[in-house]
């Protein structure tokens, strides 16, 4: 019930399609219903009473009936299918908006392939009830009940027969049904498992072929294709055997009506026009028998995909605006973290413990410390992705929550580790942040960040294609041009996480070569294992295990002997052996 309130605002702009459609139904029905009465004329005055004119009128009338017949089912069908499709396109395009609403929490508790499976398959499953539930509920009820009603004015007394016989054929359609839909469900699943594993084989081959597991990833791949092949094999058995069992049933009980009609026509109570009405009638009550006994299941089933799909719209996002927050303009003078303490959901141990420091507007901070100390999550807390557990950012004195989170999220530029490009131009992927950039201002920040050369020599310079994931470019070609798409932005703050760690020696330098050209007019966040990169920071913080352990410039934490120091004298080991 909650389920269909929900739908509701989907169908309600349609309601003049739906009333449209139904009244169509209303008419296949009728049509179904009374065409078995032409048997009538062309058996009792055609064939027994062997009248011409009627010939004639029954080949005329024939095709006229079949003629508006064709037009009202092709109605029905285009209007039922319209209504399914512009419904779960709606539906499509809100769970893609919604998504996009979400927090990063909410991608981070959930897996993606479940995500996609509600996107995928459970919006087929609902668009699926939304065409054929009510196509069976009106369309098939009403046929059936009017071939009843045809069947007790020939012959009340078979007719109530043939009434018993409708759950019976009913229930052994549904066993079969349910055969059939388990075996289904299986063979999806499997399916399912088949496609993640070529997915895994398409994006892992580096890996798969570094260290020679294509033999293994091939060994796997065949057990669930076997295991697909049987599942399917079960499938088609049911399937195969729904078809002629049913047809079996029906010739015993065509027999039993023969038997007896034979008899009633013998004795002169029947035509021989009206036994055949009544036989056609109860073999053209099967396919939509054979519907009805579906209902239920398709029913069942778009609700719990709707259920599905409704829990992923209904999902909140855990950062929210305060209602009318102000546009965060730019940086004036001062970030502040006050007290901040930060833990993940569901997790019993802080991330972040006690944070404070300040940033000064045009500053270079560093950031170091061991792997898993709490970097990332600062950054993190910065853009607003999360908010604090406890404690405050400030800027210029201002909470960050008071702001709108897009407008402050305008003004970071960050540079990851990983750089994210998107199947797009270069031109495209570098103003993600600033679509309205003209290309002289597109062609400024390539040139800040060293990638302008590399840029005009592809084949198409700007407007080249990256393909899928910017495969066609270096590691550090990738990394350049997330700094251009940061520079682009004119950040308020510039962040760096790790921004040079993926990279080899050389290219390494380029990059901090133009991240430092962008860190002298920007105040910048520079989060990084090697320091040799933040040395030149104007202030430098250490954090371990959530805390900020120590902080100041190069010379005074190595002065101060503490965590810095130790850092410091391992990398320079390691690089200087
Ligand atoms: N999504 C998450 N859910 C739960 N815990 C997390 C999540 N991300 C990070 N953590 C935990 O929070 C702590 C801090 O992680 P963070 O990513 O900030 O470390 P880091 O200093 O950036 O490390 P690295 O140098 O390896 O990048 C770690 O203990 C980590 O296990
Ligand atoms: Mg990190």
């Amino acid at each position: 019930m909650h389920n269909l309130r929900r739908l509701k605002p989907y169908l309600k702009p349609h309601s003049r399609r739906i009333a449209q459609a139904c009244v169509v139904m209303v008419f296949v029905a009728i049509f179904n219903g009374a065409m078995v009465w032409l048997l009538k004329p062309v058996v009792d005055y055609v064939f027994i009473k062997k009248d011409p004119r009627m010939l004639a009128g029954v080949v005329l009338i024939i095709p006229i009936i079949f003629l508006t017949k064709m037009i009202f089912t092709y109605t029905q069908a285009y209007l039922m299918s319209y209504l399914g499709q512009i419904i779960t396109q709606e539906i499509r395009e809100d769970l893609f908006r919604h998504l996009h609403e979400l927090s990063l929490e909410f991608f981070w508790r959930s897996r993606s392939g479940d995500i996609l499976s509600r996107l995928t398959n459970d919006l087929t499953r609902l668009q699926d009830g939304i065409q054929f539930v009510p196509l069976y509920l009106v369309r098939d009820s009403l046929t059936v009940l009017i071939l009843l009603v045809v069947m007790f004015f020939i012959h009340w007394q078979f007719a109530l027969t043939a009434l018993f016989t409708i759950p019976f054929a009913a229930s052994v359609l549904s066993v079969l049904g349910k055969k059939l839909r388990t075996s289904s469900r299986k063979s999806q699943e499997i399916m399912g498992e088949l496609y993640s594993r070529f997915q895994e084989s398409l994006q892992g081959m580096l890996v798969v072929k570094a260290f020679n597991y294509e033999s293994g990833a091939i060994a796997r791949f065949q057990i669930e294709n076997d295991a697909l092949f049987n599942q399917m094999m079960r499938y088609f058995r049911a399937t195969a055997l729904s078809g002629p069992l049913m047809e079996f049933l029906g010739s015993l009980i065509m027999a039993a009506v023969i038997w007896q009609g034979g008899k009633e026509i013998l004795a002169f109570k029947m035509t021989p026009g009206s036994f055949f009405v009544f036989l056609g009638s109860f073999f053209a009550a099967y396919a939509p028998i054979k519907n009805i006994s579906q209902l239920n299941s398709k029913l069942q089933m778009a609700l719990v995909s709707a259920d599905r799909i409704f829990q992923v719209l209904d999902e909140k996002p855990s950062v929210v605006d305060k209602p009318l927050a102000p546009k965060f303009e730019s940086l004036k003078s001062l970030i502040e973290f006050e007290n901040v303490s930060f833990r993940y959901g569901g997790q019993e141990r802080w991330a972040l413990r006690n944070v404070s420091f300040k940033i000064q507007a045009g500053q270079t901070v560093g950031v170091v410390g061991p792997s898993g100390s709490g970097k990332t999550t600062l950054v993190y807390l910065m853009l607003r992705l999360f908010d604090p557990s406890e404690g405050r950012i400030l800027i210029d004195g201002k909470d960050i929550r008071d702001y709108c989170s897009a407008s402050l999220r305008a003004k970071m530029g960050l540079v990851t580790q990983e750089t994210v490009l998107f199947n797009d131009t270069v031109s495209a992927n570098v103003s993600l942040g600033n679509p309205h950039a003209t290309e002289d201002e597109i062609i400024e920040a390539l040139k800040i960040a060293d990638a302008y050369d590399f840029v005009s020599r592809l084949e198409n310079g700007l407007l080249t294609h990256l393909g899928d994931r910017g495969l066609k470019l270096s590691g550090g070609e990738r990394q350049r041009l997330a700094i251009a798409r940061s520079v682009l932005k004119k950040p308020s703050l510039l962040i760096l996480d790790e921004a040079t760690s993926n990279l080899d020696a050389a290219s390494e330098k380029s990059v901090q070569a133009a991240l430092e050209r962008v860190s002298k007019s920007n105040t910048t966040l520079s989060i990084a294992h090697r320091l040799s990169s933040i040395k030149n920071a104007g202030k430098i913080l250490v954090f371990n295990r959530g805390e900020l352990a120590e902080s100041g410039s190069h010379e005074e934490l190595i002065a101060l002997n503490g965590l810095y120091a130790t850092l410091d004298r391992f990398q320079k080991i390691s690089v200087e052996p």
